[in-house]
């Protein structure tokens, strides 16, 4: 592809790459004009970070910059290895870490058009056989989780149902496997258009059925967690929708 063709479409990722001190990071040069590792700094006054406060692990943050309006997280650890160390993660190589994996994952889904955000920039930051890692996507404007959603309105709403089975379906049949499909991690916007988001070790190839029902009872427990009494009913919602789409896209197929 010419430069030319490249530059004149805003919607095309231009993935760059540059050393930053201890690390790299890469960044898609079509979006972010000043690239450095001030971009992954929540105390950077320049980006304005405001934490995100619902549904993580408490390191995401609201940001803004020259790139427009983005969302910024560093990799924190999980259950009992959290213990023994809260973000270092044991290097494994440049594209494997954390941070470079869900980059390009992002780019290809986005890539696909499929409805997830458009990966900003990623970096790690090594020492010695350990790494920190952080990533910035663009955020999705006026959003509620499906997890509010949930618990605000007792019975499903089938649209919404739809919406959610349709951009869950449309990620397995692209060829990816979310591997935290919780209800925080699935926004719904001001169209009640659904956004999947936290493409953290998500699996790029063939998505079996074992795979996509590990997704699917995934969503049942963290509806469930959410809810307790009104997870059912959405789940059962989402999860027939699915099925309905999948089959009706199977006998188109045919
Ligand atoms: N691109 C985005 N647009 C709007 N809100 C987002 C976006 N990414 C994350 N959020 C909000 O931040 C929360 C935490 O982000 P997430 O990427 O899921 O990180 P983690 O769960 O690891 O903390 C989400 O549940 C959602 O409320
Ligand atoms: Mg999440």
């Amino acid at each position: 592809m010419s430069e030319s063709t490249t530059f004149s479409d805003p919607s095309t990722l231009v993935p760059q790459e540059l050393a930053i001190v201890g690390g790299l990071m890469c960044y898609d040069a079509a979006r972010v004009a000043h690239p450095g590792d001030a971009l992954f700094d929540p105390r950077n006054p320049a980006l304005k970070a405001r934490p995100v406060g619902q549904g993580g692990r408490n390191a995401a943050w609201y940001v803004e910059g020259d790139f427009g309006r983005g969302v910024l997280r560093h990799y924190r650890r999980g259950g009992a290895v959290a213990r023994i160390s809260k973000d270092r993660y044991l290097w494994r190589g440049k594209r494997a870490t954390r941070a470079m994996a869900e980059f390009e994952v992002l780019a290809a889904m986005y890539s696909h058009g499929l409805p997830v955000p458009r990966p900003l920039a990623a970096a790690f930051w090594r020492s010695g056989i350990t790494y920190r890692a952080a990533i910035l996507v663009e955020r999705i404007d006026d959003v509620t989780t499906l997890a509010e959603l949930v618990q605000q309105q007792p019975v499903a709403d089938d649209a919404v149902c739809q919406q959610v089975a349709h951009a869950i379906l449309a990620l397995h049949d692209g060829g990816f496997w979310h591997a935290d499909l919780n209800a925080y991690n699935i926004l719904l916007d001001c169209n009640r258009r659904a956004w999947l988001i936290d493409f953290d070790k998500a699996v790029v190839g063939p998505v079996p059925a074992s795979k996509r029902s590990a997704n699917l009872n995934r969503l049942h427990r963290s509806l469930r967690k959410v809810s307790p009494d009104t997870a059912h009913v959405w789940w059962k919602g989402i999860n027939a929708a699915y099925m309905v789409l999948q089959s009706a896209k199977t006998r188109t197929v045919q």
